[in-house]
């Protein structure tokens, strides 16, 4: 049950940055943390694209060493954070970059982990059971969906496992978010897309989440607005800095809302996929979400229907099948004319995975959240659906 206006509550956000030229603060806020050595979690996509300059210029300005780590996936993996951690530890580091996507910045909060508290980054899968505090952490993203550069989220693939294991901790709120839309303008029309619908998916997620509160409700209701008009905009002319700068603002406020209210069944099916098939996280969820939706309509009417109207649909004059169907309808379009126009048998899913998948998907933290509590047989009909 949400909880209403008077009822005490928790809302955890890093202090950030938003704007262009926030990733020019690197060095200043690397020693304003007493930084003596950072170590700059990356990938090599980010560094082709040009945005590690920006960031070793600034530390360059302030005299600050610094050594690279690029070795990570997207979706990260367990390795690539003990290998991290090991470099970080060896190199006597004591302040983390992280610049990217969701990649390097749940690789680096891993690292952090790791480097903090001297373990295996799979003990500390769960909620709640990061002990010591990770080192100060600055956080710059490059694309507008994961929001890990504002949450208290980590999700690392568990290579011998095949599946994604979600670490949530205040610990990981990072200290500081520079949040430049700037990063953006770089990034291929698919990935804006799919990122995108990430975002989307963590509005609507925390929207009808049971751990929802007044205040995430008003940011994840803004970033539907924003997110529904800029986020086509910005795949359709990527260098102009108005549109990217507003699905940025789209994306921060879903993380907003995602970090404290949690998420649901999109998640929690979408790591499953990811965790077995290596498969992009955005697009995972982009394919999920109406299938989802559909399944839990019944349990947050109401909520859904002001996400419609968020997304300019007009629904009062509607008998609520019409709406219903209106809704899921106009969720659907979205996706697809932001062109992710396949299914999960499109991208290699058969039925004979479908039971694994369930079963990994019904113990993933996120389900806890979700407005229906799904069975095993009904998830495993949310998968089939989606096929
Ligand atoms: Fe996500």
């Amino acid at each position: 049950m949400a909880l209403s206006v008077f009822e005490l509550r928790k809302f955890v956000v890093p202090e950030f940055i938003f704007g262009v030229g926030a990733i020019d603060l690197a060095g200043q806020y690397a020693e304003n943390f007493g930084a003596k050595k950072v170590l700059i979690v990356t990938d090599p996509g980010i560094i082709k694209s040009g945005w590690l300059e920006p960031v070793v210029k600034s530390l360059d300005n302030h005299s600050l060493p610094y050594v690279v780590f690029q070795d990570v996936h997207s979706n990260p993996r367990d390795y690539e954070v003990m290998a991290g951690a090991s470099v970080y530890l060896a190199n006597g580091c004591n302040v983390l970059v992280a610049v990217g996507g969701g990649s390097p910045i749940d690789c680096a909060k891993g690292i952090g982990i790791v480097a903090a508290n001297n373990c295996q980054i799979a003990d500390f899968e769960g909620v709640d059971r990061v002990t010591r505090a990770i080192p100060p952490l600055i956080c710059i993203p490059t694309t507008a969906g994961s929001s890990a550069d504002v949450s208290q989220f980590t999700i690392i693939a568990d290579s011998m496992r095949k599946t994604k294991m979600a670490i949530v901790s205040k610990t990981l709120v990072p200290d500081v978010a520079l949040i430049d839309p700037g990063t953006l303008i770089t990034m291929p029309a698919y990935l804006t897309a799919c990122t995108g619908m990430d975002a989307l998916c963590h509005a609507i997620e925390a929207f009808v989440s049971q751990a929802c509160s007044p205040l995430t409700d008003l940011h994840a209701l803004k970033a539907v607005e924003l997110l529904s008009k800029y986020l086509p905009l910005s795949v359709s002319y990527p260098e102009n800095l108005e549109y990217r700068s507003y699905t940025m603002l789209g994306s921060l406020s879903a993380g907003m809302a995602f970090s404290n209210a949690i998420l649901g069944a999109v998640h929690a099916l979408a790591h499953s996929l990811g965790g077995m098939f290596d498969l992009p996280h955005g697009e995972c969820n982009a394919i999920l979400l109406k299938h989802v939706m559909a399944y839990n309509f019944s349990a947050c009417r109401d909520a859904y229907e002001k996400i419609g109207e968020a997304m300019g649909l007009s629904l009062k004059d509607l008998p609520a099948s019409q709406r219903e169907m209106l809704i899921l309808s106009t969720i659907d379009s979205f996706r697809e004319q932001l062109g992710i126009t396949k299914t999960l048998g499109d991208i290699g899913i058969t039925e004979t995975d479908i039971s694994r998948l369930a079963i990994n998907a019904s113990v993933d933290p996120c389900l806890a959240t979700n407005p229906r509590v799904p069975t095993l047989k009904e998830l495993e009909e949310i998968f089939r659906h989606a096929l």
